[in-house]
């Protein structure tokens, strides 16, 4: 059975039943600050889970897409995903424990309307019980019922505690007791096994979980009960690849339909050997995984959902390098991940998610190979994080496959005091200063630090930066100067930049402790908070002898002769005693 057909399966089986599709929510909660993502499919309906009432009714079914990144470093195994879609059928304080339940059995082996799993491979459990509810007898003689009605023999049900059997999507909210399926991967599992030997099977993956009935009927506090819901509420979830992988009959996600056309991209791009397996995988989820965010409105950044996606993109370069996956690879993979969901999720096609893939991926290669080798000399993780975009997350990664420990803790440390020096930047930034980071405002950027030390060339001393902001068509530099610049000066800043591009000086960058770096004369913000070390960006061969040196976040281009053509569009008064100037590249 093609997941395709699954999909549309399971849609139209509650359909049938009275219920009302309807489409995911965004990767991106709404109103929800306490989530980054939403994890399951109940997140976008907790208010209704709380009594409002839904405009479509009172059962609804959907798939909605769902990030976990708490597993990220199980990637690579047969089970674990990123991203996944949760199917789910929902009753808001409509049908109870017995159509939720038998109405699984019935998707899950039927081979008409449904999935048709082997029954006989099929072990459920329920809640035991505890101060918060009672045990959930009910569902488990439902279930006893099922399978005595369909001549399904042997022990079949277990009960569980709370770590188990019960779901909430934080601990305060909308809670209850859930009934869950599992299915024997082998197939030869024996019907008779008694609770340790079901957890020893458990334990061993020699069954999985393929669904899950929660039965929502309780109000949370701090993870205690502490009332009723007003509806008595059906939440169930079903992950969609697990289920494709258990009806196509495949040990792994990455062989179902859902995963073979990326993964052939990847072995088309790079030597396919098994050595290679783990990153082949990691690439595929990854790619997928990032590909869904940003159509979903997130771009990489060093916060939040940003700092989630720029870790995926950022691991997902490394895995690629570690298969010398053919150049720009990462970006086949994720056209062939838009080609397979354009019809499912319109807005996956967007032409500028394959941007700020290659946006991303160009940047961190900058930084890339010097920071790897910044590693093997032993430097430190919070300078491979700020100055090579190393994430915390795979510098541990890197040091583990070497057998050696990071200090967590004292990279949070630091880590924290750099964001009370950026929020201090970022103020300065808000006055003028840098706003994106695509190509042209990175071209920008750099001339500007060449217009900077032009004006100083052409006026003196007395010239200080105020503020600058960049755009993608031009930049704006504010500095102090008492009147306005003749046309002959104008020309001549305009000459000297022009001059230094042609002579094609690199950019370069070094990480200082900030006393150090006040004795070089690069300029700086003269009350700017800076951290204990700081980033100088020069232009020139070395830091003595070169043109312009600044404090600066960067980024900027790596030579100065692919700037194009300088020139100065308009020059006037800012304020008073403050000039400015804007520029453009042709
Ligand atoms: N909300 C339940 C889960 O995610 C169905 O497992």
């Amino acid at each position: 059975m093609h997941s395709k057909n699954i999909r549309e399966k399971f849609l139209t089986f509650f359909q049938e039943r009275g219920h009302v599709i309807i489409p995911s929510a965004s990767l991106v909660p709404e109103n929800d600050p306490s989530v980054l993502f939403n994890t399951a499919g109940m997140q976008p309906l907790v208010p209704y889970l709380l009594g409002e009432t839904h405009p479509d009714g009172k059962r609804l079914v959907d798939i909605q897409k769902c990030v976990r990144t708490v597993d990220i470093d199980e990637i690579g195994d047969n089970t674990h995903l990123t991203f996944f879609e949760m199917m789910g059928n929902w009753s808001l304080g409509d049908y109870w424990k017995r159509e939720a339940i038998e109405w699984s059995y019935e998707l899950l082996t039927s081979k008409e309307v449904g999935f048709g799993l082997d029954p006989n491979r099929l072990y459920v459990t329920c809640f035991e019980g505890d101060t918060n509810a009672p045990k959930d007898e009910e569902s488990a003689e439902i279930w006893k019922e099922i399978f005595q009605k369909n001549n399904i023999s042997g022990e079949r049900i277990y009960f569980r505690p709370k770590e188990k059997n019960w779901w909430s999507a934080g601990s305060d909210g909308p809670c209850g007791p859930d009934t869950e399926m599992f299915y024997d991967l082998t197939g030869k599992l024996n019907s008779g096994m008694t609770l340790d030997e079901y957890l020893k099977a458990d334990h061993e993956q020699r069954v999985v979980e393929i669904w899950n009935d929660v039965f929502m009927q309780y109000l949370s506090k701090d993870g205690r009960v502490v009332g009723e819901l007003p509806n008595k509420n059906v939440d169930t979830g079903s992950g969609f690849e697990r289920i494709v992988a258990v009806v196509q009959g495949k040990q792994s996600i990455f062989e179902t339909d859902l995963f073979v056309p990326i993964m052939e991209k990847i072995y088309e791009l790079s030597e396919s050997i098994p050595e290679h397996r783990q990153a082949e995988r990691v690439i595929a989820d990854h790619i997928r995984t990032s590909v869904f965010m940003i159509s979903d409105g997130v771009t990489p950044s060093n916060t939040d959902r940003g700092y989630i996606l720029r870790r995926l993109l950022r691991r997902a370069v490394r895995f690629a390098d570690s298969i010398d996956l053919k150049e720009n690879g990462l970006l086949e993979v994720a056209k062939v991940v838009q080609d397979m969901y354009k019809e499912i999720y319109s807005n996956i096609s967007d032409e500028i998610i394959l941007n700020i893939l290659q946006d991303e991926e160009t940047r961190f290669r900058k930084t890339l190979a010097q920071g790897l080798k910044e590693f093997e000399a032993g430097e430190d993780p919070f300078v491979l994080f700020s100055s090579y975009g190393f994430p915390i997350e795979l510098t541990v990664e890197l040091a583990k496959e070497k057998g050696k420990e990071i200090n967590v803790e004292e990279f949070k440390e630091k880590f924290k005091k750099h964001q009370e020096t950026s929020r201090v930047g970022s103020e300065q930034k808000f006055k003028g200063g840098l706003s994106g980071t695509g190509e042209m405002e990175t071209k920008y950027h750099t001339a500007t630090h060449l217009l900077h030390q032009a004006l100083h060339d052409v006026l003196g001393d007395g010239v200080v930066q105020r503020g600058s902001n960049i755009t993608p068509e031009r930049t704006r530099f504010d500095f102090s100067f008492e009147r306005k610049l003749t046309d002959e000066e104008l020309k001549k800043v305009e000459e000297i930049v022009n001059e230094k591009i042609k002579e094609k000086l690199p950019v370069k960058k070094v990480v200082m402790k900030k006393d150090d770096a006040l004795k070089t004369g690069a300029y700086h913000f003269f009350n700017g908070k800076y951290g204990e070390e700081v980033n100088i960006y020069y232009i020139g061969e070395d830091l003595e002898t070169a043109y312009s040196k600044e404090f600066c976040g960067g980024p900027h281009v790596e030579n100065i002769g692919d700037l194009g053509h300088f020139k100065i569009t308009k020059e006037e008064a800012s304020s008073a005693g403050i000039r400015r100037i804007r520029a453009v590249l042709e």
